[in-house]
């Protein structure tokens, strides 16, 4: 059985996942795709398949069984609900949505959606996430009562301060953006939902408060870093962040400064979360590392787990005996092998009825968590994160 899909959004994401992961598969046909800017038309009407501006046009093609929405996140409540009406499977790009109330609207019209609907919380499908689940279920290290995630983004200046994302009022936070990944995994292996969180964070070295740092003071007019006379000097630019990070994933990356007053996410924050299994989790995210790493801790009554994604080990420590246990983890393809995982599970789903690992209650609740970690911070207090319906 081939799936016929169509592609909605060919940004960054769209186009790699249509032309490295849809496009390649065996049980797929990707037969429509659209872009609201024409954006990428060129690499899919050259394999000839069709194309339109209009995503409704796509929905309303009835060879088109499934979709892959790849829209910025303020858009995917709005696609998704037009989706369900012409009951197309879908596959929608994290996060769920920027907004409690559009979460809310998405559980409504979802609840009982006889066809099957996936979030990309790609990582849930790679390897080394996938054993840390079977590991830690297996109960290896007894009951888990504390945990700890980093996020080490040593890209941040590249892949969100030059476009949308730099936003509140286009990504919401970069918790949302980022901190998702990590944190729909650590409530995946916690197995519970979150029920508090508190938070602090900062904007320190990108925006206004980086040109002042930087230069002594805000911009005076918007720059772009192939026309700046300083992009030679700046460790910010994309012709160094090339040279010295080998940061180039597409030529026409947007190259607004990332130094521009109107940037008002954060880049750098530290939450506490407490879950209704009673366990407490520290997590922090740095988006001006000096290296990429995603870290996990989590400690249980009969030991310690750890793991990070660069070096794809899990580290298991017995809390009575002197014993580690050392998995390494193999895996290949795009975000860990994540990618190539999804598509699998989202066939099986269709062929089965059965439903996805990253589901609607899933990134519903990561959702609510990373809204509510924000609000905790800008607040400054502690916020109950609502439980899901
Ligand atoms: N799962 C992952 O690991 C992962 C990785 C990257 C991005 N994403 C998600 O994918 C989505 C897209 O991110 P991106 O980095 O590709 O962004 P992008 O800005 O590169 O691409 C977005 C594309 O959507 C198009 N678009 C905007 N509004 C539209 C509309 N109403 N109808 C049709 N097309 C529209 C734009 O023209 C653009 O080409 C985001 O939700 C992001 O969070 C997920």
């Amino acid at each position: 059985m081939t799936i016929k899909f169509g592609i909605i959004g060919l940004g960054n994401r769209g186009s790699k996942f249509a032309l490295h992961t849809l496009i390649p598969h065996g049980d797929i046909e990707v037969v429509m795709v659209n872009d609201a800017r024409g954006n990428h038309f060129e690499l899919f009407a050259e394999k000839g398949i069709a194309t339109t501006t209009d995503y409704r046009v796509l929905l309303e093609n009835p060879e088109v069984e499934a979709v892959f929405i790849a829209t910025p996140d303020d858009t995917h409540g709005e696609i998704v609900l037009e989706a369900i009406k012409h009951q197309k499977h879908i596959i929608c790009e994290k996060p769920l949505e920027i907004s409690e109330e559009k979460v809310r609207e998405l559980e409504v019209a979802l609840k009982d959606y006889p066809k099957v609907f996936l979030v990309g919380y790609v990582l849930r499908y790679a390897p080394l996430y996938a054993k840390a689940k079977e590991l830690i279920a297996s109960g290896i290290i007894g009951e888990i009562f504390l945990a700890n995630g980093i996020d080490h983004i040593d890209y941040g200046g590249y892949a969100f301060f030059h476009d949308w994302h730099r936003t509140q009022a286009k990504a919401h936070s970069l918790l949302l953006q980022k901190s998702t990944h990590s944190l729909d995994i650590l409530n995946w292996l916690i197995d519970a939902e979150p029920t508090q969180v508190a938070g602090l964070g900062g904007l320190e070295v990108f925006g206004e408060p980086g040109a002042v740092r930087k230069f002594g003071g805000p911009l005076m007019e918007p720059l772009n870093c192939r026309s700046c006379p300083l992009q030679y000097e700046c460790e910010e630019s994309l012709l160094n962040v090339k040279l010295h990070k080998g940061k180039d994933w597409q030529a026409d990356w947007p190259d607004n400064c990332v130094f521009e007053s109107e940037i008002d996410v954060q880049d750098h924050q530290a939450l506490l979360v407490n879950y209704r299994n009673k366990v407490k989790l520290t997590y922090s995210i740095c988006h001006f590392s000096a290296y990429y790493r995603r870290e996990f801790q989590f400690f249980g009554t009969k030991g310690e787990l750890y793991f990070d994604d660069e070096r794809n080990k899990i580290i298991v420590d017995d809390r009575l005996k002197a014993e580690k246990l050392e998995y390494t983890i193999i895996d290949n393809g795009g975000h860990g092998g994540g990618d190539e995982e999804m598509i699998l599970e989202f066939i099986r789903c269709v062929k089965e009825g059965c439903q996805p690992r990253s589901n609607l209650t899933s990134s519903a609740s990561v959702t609510r968590l990373v809204l509510g970690a924000q609000k905790a911070i800008d607040d400054n207090r502690i916020v109950a994160i609502e439980s899901g319906r």
